[in-house]
């Protein structure tokens, strides 16, 4: 591997290994979803317990300072909205484009049983096959569009071993049970989405804390940190389940312990 990817893919992981991404692309489908109006504002003060930031080009111009930034994973599929067919995607981004903004990898979304399933796919080969003439690394995004139902290991373990075999340096997929045949599948690092917010922050770390233990690398949580009322705390203790080793029930007493201290702070 060439030294420039290597030094993007390193962007990526700190040293144990593991990584926290905070993703807020949700717009180039879902329009000005709810608490993700202004970006700039929702991510200053998550952006100190994250390790990148998954992001279209739009939103990297208009709302993150280029100086000092996090590593950017610059988000590049996209063409429907969430009132149409998902799936039906397409590049959307140059390969100078990404070039110029100098992030330190990609993501495309590949919709597997799909209607849009082989154009997905050859999305994904193609640019992994302009990335790697550059060292860009590319992560796939396992989209299963509004069939949540989708996300079980049989199905996420297909997706998975797919994306890798097509050429992906980073699978980003779904929790579900049995995750570790998801991982087992997969040659290359694995990391969770969140999906639509669940009712208590318990789950949430119940999840992440499972995943981790079966294999995941990391994590790519939006809404559920950044739709919870108290999303430095969710930062926080997720951060402390990746890279500090606490469990579930550890890191939901240090998300109450902060939240409490967050409302006492504000009066
Ligand atoms: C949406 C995405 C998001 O990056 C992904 O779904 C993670 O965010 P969330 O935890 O909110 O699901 O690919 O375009």
């Amino acid at each position: 591997m060439d030294w420039g990817k290597k030094n993007r893919l390193s962007k990526l992981f700190r040293a144990d290994g593991k990584c926290f991404y905070l993703p807020i692309d949700h717009g180039y489908f879902l329009g000005p979803t709810r608490n993700l109006e202004k970006p700039q504002e929702t991510i200053a003060p998550l952006v100190p317990y994250a390790d990148a930031l998954f992001v279209t080009r739009g939103v990297l111009r208009a709302c993150v300072d280029p100086v000092g930034s996090l590593p950017i994973i610059l988000r590049v599929s996209g063409g429907s909205s969430v009132l149409k067919d998902l799936s039906n995607e397409e590049i959307t981004t140059s390969l100078e484009e990404v070039l110029r903004l100098n992030v330190s990898a990609v993501g495309a979304s590949v919709f597997i049983g799909s209607d849009h399933e082989k154009q997905t796919v050859m999305n994904l080969a193609k640019l992994v096959n302009e990335c790697s003439t550059y060292g860009i690394p590319v992560m796939a995004v396992t989209a299963v569009g509004k069939e949540l139902e989708k996300r079980d290991a049989r199905f996420l373990a297909l997706a998975a071993r797919m994306f890798a075999e097509i050429g992906a340096d980073v699978v980003k997929t779904y929790w579900c049970e049995d995750f570790e045949k998801v991982v087992a599948g997969c040659p290359v690092p694995v990391v969770i989405a969140g999906g639509p917010k669940v009712e208590t922050e318990k789950e949430v770390f119940d999840f992440v804390y499972d995943g981790i233990q079966r294999g995941a690398s990391g994590l790519n949580l939006g809404r559920n940190v950044w739709q919870n009322p108290n999303p430095v705390p969710m930062m926080r203790a997720l951060e402390a389940i990746i890279h500090y080793g606490a469990t579930n029930m550890e890191a939901n007493e240090m998300f109450e312990e902060l939240k409490h201290a967050e409302t006492a702070a504000a009066g």
